[in-house]
């Protein structure tokens, strides 16, 4: 794991910025998987500014809620729509998110994980982390090896994210996600995290035993994962001053 500790969510987005924009000027037909949430808005709208070209993009998303309709303003449908895709040149067919309403939900999971190989795998995937240590909306105890399906939210998450929706009755309980086999199928993995309310999950998912409590710990046995913070998301690591003198010895081929 390497980890990029910047003093603002705004340094830290630029990092993880490049990063995407270096993948995407590589590889113009690069596979993203994509995540939703507060954290990646700010990649999001630097991502537009830069003015990259999508048209060969594939996108596959994290998760979407049971049951809203796409249109819903909390879908994630809506998010994605709003806050990229609507001011970049992808190209429609090439958007994939999990389909909240489908009728047949363990079929349509069965078919998102066809596409993602299909598509040749995700080549890079973003990742927010719940404040329990979630990625996607695998909640503590997934398995380590899940795929996409559905699963239930904890009444942490639900509390986490009824800012968005007015009141926590009002979020879905119930979500498809891509699991923490299929997230850990892609080739690289960057997470992003910000603000003190996430340092404990950080320094659990850095720092702790690889265990199902924080989902995001698995990422320990991922051959490339990157993680960008602020400083208040690294304020419990105890090993900060070590990623901070790796980052700024990094050799010159290494930098983004
Ligand atoms: P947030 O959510 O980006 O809104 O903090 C992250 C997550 O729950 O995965």
């Amino acid at each position: 794991m390497e980890i990029i500790i910047h003093s603002s969510p705004e340094t830290s987005t630029q990092v993880a910025a490049r990063i995407v924009a270096r993948l995407l000027r590589e590889k113009p037909a690069a596979v993203l998987g994509l995540a939703t949430g507060s954290t990646p808005l700010r990649l999001y709208r630097v991502l537009i500014n830069m003015e990259l070209d999508w048209s060969m993009v594939t996108t596959f998303n994290l998760d979407e809620y049971i049951g809203l309709p796409p249109d819903h303003p909390q879908s994630y449908h809506t998010f994605m729509w709003e806050n990229l895709f609507s001011h970049i040149n992808i190209d429609k067919e090439n958007i994939h998110i999990p389909d909240g309403n489908a009728k047949d939900i363990p079929e349509f999971c069965g078919k998102y994980e066809k596409q993602i190989r299909a598509a040749g795998g995700i080549d890079l995937q973003l990742l927010g982390i719940g404040t329990d240590g979630h990625i996607g909306f695998n909640e503590p105890t997934s398995s380590l090896a899940s795929r996409t399906r559905i699963k239930t939210l904890t009444q942490k998450t639900c509390r986490d994210n009824a800012r968005f929706f007015g009141s926590e009755q009002e979020v879905p309980k119930h979500v498809i996600t891509m699991g923490i086999g299929t997230i850990m199928e892609a080739h690289m993995n960057l997470l992003m995290a910000f603000g003190e309310n996430k340092a404990t999950a950080i320094a659990e998912a850095v720092e702790g035993p690889v265990t199902s409590i924080n989902p995001a710990s698995v990422l320990q046995m991922h051959p490339l994962v990157k993680v960008c913070i602020d400083e208040p998301a690294a304020s419990r690591l105890k090993r900060a001053d070590y990623y901070r003198w790796v980052y700024e010895n990094k050799p010159a081929w290494q930098t983004f």
